[in-house]
C-alpha cells in the first residue's frame, strides 16, 4: 500500500465509530438455544434530524458522560408537571418486529433515515449465575443499541446477525431496549448508493434474548472432511472464563457416535473423527442428522447434513458425482405484501415456488437472506448460492469499505457454515473490473477460504462481447472455483434473435454457471414476441437463451433472473413497472408468466443431467 494510502488507512481507522468493535459477530445456532423472543409490537419514533442522537451543537449524546434526558435512548419521563421531555416512546405509535418500516407505514414507504425503536420487557433469569445476550437476526442498515440507557454497541450491515452481552445490565422488570436504526444509503457502505432493490429499513429479522450457562459453547462447525467422506471434522469454542482442559462432547445418535474432546486454554478444540454409514445430503436425499453438543449441564442440538461439494476441471461434484444446478435467483421479499421476507412461512413460499419450477438450486441475491431460507433449503434439498452485498460500484479503494464487506462476509460464513445446502459463497455482483476491485475481491476470497475451505467461491463476473463473441475476460476469474456471469442477450443486449449469433469463447477450464439472464414482462400483458413487456417477449427470451446457453461446453448450471417481480426504486415506467422490476417468472400477485413454463419444461427435460 503506498504512503498516501497508508496514511488514509490509519486516518480511516481513527474515524471508525468507537463502539464498532462491541458488536460481536455470530452466536451459532440461535434457533435451538434457550431464548425468549422480543418479536411483536415495538414503539417507534421517526427522527429525520436525529434529535434523539445529537444535541443542538451536533454532539452525540452517547459520547457524553451524562447523556441527559434529551437523548432518546434514556427513555426519560418528566419528573413532575414542570418537567420538559420532548419525546415519549409509550405515546408513540407501534410497528411489528421483525419487519421493514416501508411496508408497515404508508408515510415511511420511501423513508431513508433514522427511526428509533423501543421495547420494554421484564426478565427473570432461570439461574442467577447464567449469562444473558440480545441477538438480532439483522437490522438494515446501521443499529445503535442501548439497554436501560447504556450503549451496548453498533452494528453496520443490513443482512447479518449480531449480538451483545447484557448480563450486567438486565433487570427483573422494566427493562427498556432502544435501537436507533438508520437505513440511509452511503457511498462507502456495503452495498453502496445504487442498488436495484428496495432499501427496506428497520429491524427486519427476529430479536431474541438468549440465556446461557456461565461458560457455554458459543460457536462450532461440524462437517465432512472434503478429501475423505468418512471423516467428520470441525471445532467447538467455549465462551466464558475459559480455562484449560474443559471437556466437550459431540454425539450423532443415528451414526452411533459419541466423542469427547478437551479444549485448550482458550476454550477451543478442533477435532476429526471417522464415521461409517453416512447417508450423504443431496437434493434427492436431504438427510439431516441430529447433532448434540454437550458442555457441563447444557446440551445444544442442531440438524446437520453431511456432503462434499468440489470442482474437478469443468465439473461441479456433489459427493463426488457431477451435478447440474437448475436454479433461479431470489430476492428476500414476500411479493404478495411487497415487504422483506422475514419468517419461515415466507421462506417456504419462495423455496416451494422454486421447487415447483424444478429447481435443485437457488441464488439468494444479492445479500445474505434470513436464516429460515438456508434452514429450509437444508430440509427441502435445495442447494444455495449465498452472496455478500458487494454490488456494482462499492468504494473498492476505501479500506473501511473493505472492512465492512469483510465483516459482513465473516458473519455470513459464521452463521451458515453448518448448512449443507450452502455450496457457494459469492463475493460480489457485477462489479467494475479495476485494480482496486480485483484486490478487494481477492482479499475477500482469501478470507472466505481461510474461514471455510469446504465450499466453492464464485461471483457474477464481467464478460466481454466482441461482435457477438462472448468471453469472460474478468481477472477475478482466476480466483474463483466457478465461472459465473450475468448475460442479458435479448433484453439489454439486442433482441432475442441475437441469441443465435452469439459465439462462446470461455477459455477457463472451470465450471460455468449463468448467474442471471432474462427479461421483463407485465403479467397478463399479451402481444407478439417482439412487443417489449409482453409475456410473449419474455417467453421468447427464455426459449432463445436456453438454446444459446446449451452451446457453452462448460455449462454446469444457471439461475435466471428472477423468481418473482420485486420492488425497485429504479423501475419507474408507468403502467408497466410502477416501482417493480418485472423480470420475475411470477408476478407480485403470484401469477405465473409464460416464461415460467418454458423454464419448468427445460428443467424437467434436464433433471437427469
Ligand atoms: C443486473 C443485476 C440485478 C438487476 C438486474 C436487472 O444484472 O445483477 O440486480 O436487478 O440486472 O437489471 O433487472
Amino acid at each position: 500500500m503506498n504512503r498516501k494510502k497508508e496514511i488514509l488507512f490509519f486516518i480511516g481507522l481513527l474515524l471508525l465509530p468507537k463502539h464498532n468493535i462491541d458488536a460481536q459477530s455470530v452466536l451459532q445456532n440461535i434457533t435451538h438455544r434457550n431464548k425468549i423472543t422480543l418479536n411483536g409490537k415495538w414503539h417507534y419514533i421517526v427522527d429525520r434530524y436525529e434529535t434523539g442522537y445529537y444535541d443542538y451543537r451536533y454532539m452525540p449524546h452517547d459520547e457524553r458522560e451524562n447523556p441527559g434526558n434529551d437523548a432518546f435512548f434514556m427513555n426519560a419521563k418528566p419528573a413532575d408537571k414542570s418537567g420538559r421531555i420532548e419525546y415519549d416512546f409509550d405515546l408513540s405509535p407501534t410497528m411489528y418486529v421483525p419487519g421493514d418500516w416501508n411496508s408497515q407505514q404508508e408515510k415511511l414507504f420511501y423513508y431513508e433515515g433514522t427511526v428509533w425503536y423501543k421495547k420494554s420487557f421484564d426478565y427473570t433469569k432461570k439461574n442467577p449465575g447464567n449469562r444473558v445476550f440480545i441477538n438480532f437476526g439483522a437490522v438494515n442498515y446501521r443499529a445503535d443499541v442501548y439497554l436501560n440507557g447504556k450503549k451496548l454497541g453498533i452494528h453496520e450491515g443490513g443482512f447479518t446477525p449480531f449480538y451483545f452481552e447484557i448480563t450486567s445490565l438486565i433487570k427483573p422488570s422494566d427493562n427498556f431496549l432502544i435501537v436507533k436504526v438508520d437505513n440511509t444509503r452511503k457511498k462507502d457502505a456495503v452495498p453502496t448508493l445504487n442498488t436495484d432493490w428496495w432499501n427496506y429499513g428497520g429491524i427486519t429479522r427476529d430479536v431474541d434474548i438468549v440465556e446461557t450457562a456461565p461458560v457455554f459453547i458459543s460457536d462450532y462447525c461440524i462437517q465432512l472432511k472434503e478429501e475423505n467422506k468418512n471423516i467428520i471434522k470441525g471445532f467447538a469454542q467455549l465462551n466464558g472464563n475459559e480455562t484449560d482442559k474443559q471437556e466437550i462432547s459431540v454425539s450423532i445418535p443415528d451414526l452411533k457416535l459419541n466423542k469427547n474432546f478437551i479444549t485448550d486454554n482458550k476454550g477451543y478444540v478442533s477435532f476429526e473423527f471417522s464415521v461409517k454409514g453416512i447417508s450423504y445430503w443431496s437434493p434427492e436425499n436431504p438427510k439431516l442428522y441430529d447433532v448434540i453438543l454437550k458442555y457441563g449441564e447444557t446440551t445444544l442440538k442442531d440438524k446437520i447434513g453431511f456432503r462434499t461439494i468440489t470442482v474437478n476441471g469443468t465439473e461441479i461434484l456433489l459427493n463426488n458425482k457431477p451435478v447440474f444446478l437448475r436454479g433461479v435467483c431470489i430476492h428476500e421479499e414476500n411479493p404478495y405484501d411487497g415487504r422483506r421476507a422475514n419468517c419461515r412461512e415466507d421462506a417456504y413460499l419462495l423455496l416451494n415456488w422454486a421447487k415447483e419450477l424444478g429447481c435443485n438450486f437457488v441464488r439468494l441475491a444479492h445479500y445474505p437472506h434470513n436464516e429460515y431460507m438456508v434452514q429450509l433449503a437444508d430440509e427441502m434439498g435445495i442447494m444455495v448460492w449465498e452472496e455478500n452485498p458487494v454490488y456494482w460500484t462499492v468504494s473498492f479503494d476505501n479500506e473501511l469499505t473493505y472492512k465492512s464487506a469483510e465483516t459482513q462476509l465473516k458473519e455470513l460464513i459464521s452463521r451458515d457454515k453448518n448448512r449443507a445446502s450452502v455450496i457457494i459463497w459469492s463475493m460480489a455482483n457485477e462489479t467494475p473490473p479495476t485494480e482496486a476491485r480485483l484486490n478487494f475481491l481477492t482479499r475477500l476470497a482469501n478470507t472466505a477460504r481461510q474461514l471455510d475451505d469446504t465450499r466453492l467461491i464464485s461471483a457474477a463476473l464481467e464478460t466481454d462481447n466482441q461482435e457477438g463473441t462472448l468471453s469472460v475476460d474478468d481477472p477475478f476469474a482466476n480466483h474463483v472455483d466457478i465461472i459465473s456471469f450475468n448475460e442479458y442477450v435479448g433484453w439489454y443486449d439486442g433482441l432475442p434473435e441475437k441469441c443465435k449469433e452469439i459465439e462462446w469463447e470461455i477459455e477457463q477450464n472451470k465450471p460455468v454457471i449463468i448467474s442471471e439472464f432474462g427479461g421483463g414482462a407485465l403479467q397478463g400483458f399479451h402481444a407478439d414476441s417482439l412487443t417489449r413487456w409482453s409475456e410473449e417477449y419474455q417467453e421468447d427470451i427464455y426459449v432463445k437463451n436456453l438454446a444459446m446457453l446449451e452451446r457453452i461446453p462448460q455449462l454446469r448450471g444457471m439461475s435466471p433472473w428472477i423468481l418473482a417481480d420485486f420492488r425497485s426504486p429504479r423501475r419507474l415506467l408507468p403502467v408497466i413497472q410502477d416501482g417493480w422490476n418485472r423480470k420475475g417468472l411470477i408476478s407480485e400477485k403470484g401469477y405465473k408468466k409464460k416464461a415460467y413454463y418454458i423454464l419448468q419444461a427445460y428443467y424437467e427435460e434436464n433433471k437427469l443431467k
